[in-house]
């Protein structure tokens, strides 16, 4: 087994790191990450043969988010093999690049890295490549100048999910003959500079561009929070008193839109002052789907350990690994929702 080639390598640093703790104890922990796993190396018994994986996770800005950590942590689990060094970063990119170089130092046999924005890895990638470590993607992608750099992407089709939302429009308008009348949008956009809210923009204005007579009346950075969204929809609803459509490109900034329509005395829904569209799938947000206050939600698959699990087993064995590895998804509407809400766990 690879992993078993760099165990010599993770006891010597145990001990070095032994020698440096002189009696402070077992464990030495990553820095400003109180409450993750601890990043530490001498808990790796010598004789349990254990696939070290270190996993930087972006934060934990929304529910999404935590079900996709949640998946990661219940697939990497000592009974399945596998010893789990977890970072979240809190939401900055700086703390994410410390978190590969600690793994890199630990020599873990693989980094798991779920990448705030787009840019700014090719220094760290390259020092993971120049290290032997294969670095798998998950939800959100890089951009750098060696794709060598990683060895796979796993995650959503954001491009897809951008157009799902606007076809979904589309065909509601046409059927209850609207199709003609001026519609007026705004959006509620994720973190600048991530895969998600790019690839969701480009692919729902690739809708909106077949329509002349849809107008995105503003586009907003509200950060995929739910306090940001509130903020921002707050903001947009004193602008414009003309709003048809609010694009909320995940689901807590539409429940933080949805607070501030409220407030401000509107209605959304079918026979609406606006609709509310959606991006994720999660329990509560299809029960607002369900009650007809997003109408429609287009999902965004989190459960996406199984799949990295998949990946390090064929790398293991020698085996070919994809480029990219879609996880499925699919559009939620007061339709279909129903057989969905009770086997929803997040
Ligand atoms: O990149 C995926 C997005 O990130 C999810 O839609 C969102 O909820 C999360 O924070």
């Amino acid at each position: 087994m690879k992993h078993l080639l760099k165990k010599t390598g993770r006891l010597l640093f145990a001990v070095f790191v032994a020698a440096a703790l002189c009696g402070c104890g077992r464990y030495f922990d990553m820095e400003g990450t109180p409450g993750n796993q601890r990043a530490d190396t001498l808990t790796v018994p010598a004789n349990e043969d254990l696939i070290v994986v270190g996993v930087s996770q972006m934060g934990s800005e929304s529910v999404w988010r935590t079900a996709h950590t949640n998946s990661i942590q219940t697939t990497f689990t000592r009974d399945k093999g596998y010893f789990l060094i977890f970072n979240n970063a809190r939401q900055k990119q700086e703390n994410q690049i410390k978190a590969v170089r600690s793994f890199i130092s630990q020599q873990v046999d693989y980094i798991i890295l779920s990448p705030i924005t787009e840019d700014g890895w090719d220094t760290v990638l390259q020092e993971a490549k120049d290290a032997g470590i294969p670095v798998i993607l998950t939800d959100r992608r890089v951009n750098v100048c060696d794709s060598s750099l990683y060895t796979t992407w796993v995650g959503s089709n954001f491009l897809e999910e951008g157009k799902k939302a606007g076809v979904w429009l589309e065909e509601y308008l046409q059927e209850i003959g609207q199709e003609q009348k001026p519609v007026n949008l705004v959006v509620l956009r994720g973190t600048e500079g991530s895969t998600s809210m790019m690839g969701r923009t480009a692919g729902f204005e690739y809708i909106t561009r077949h329509h002349e007579n849809w107008c995105i009346l503003e586009s907003v950075n509200a950060e995929y929070t739910t306090a940001k969204g509130r903020e921002e929809m707050k903001k947009l609803l004193q602008k414009y008193n003309d709003i048809n459509v609010v694009v909320a490109q995940n689901d807590d900034m539409a429940f933080g839109a949805l607070e501030a329509i409220y407030d401000a005395g509107k209605t959304v829904g079918e026979n609406g002052d606006m609709l509310v569209l959606s991006f994720d799938g999660t329990r509560d947000a299809l029960k607002m789907v369900q009650s007809g206050a997003i109408s429609v939600d287009v999902e965004c698959n989190p459960d996406q350990g199984p799949y990295l699990s998949m990946i390090i087993n064929k790398l293991e064995n020698d085996a070919a690994v994809q480029r990219a590895y879609y996880v499925p998804e699919q559009v939620f509407t007061t339709e279909n929702v129903g057989d969905f809400i009770e086997e929803r766990n997040y």
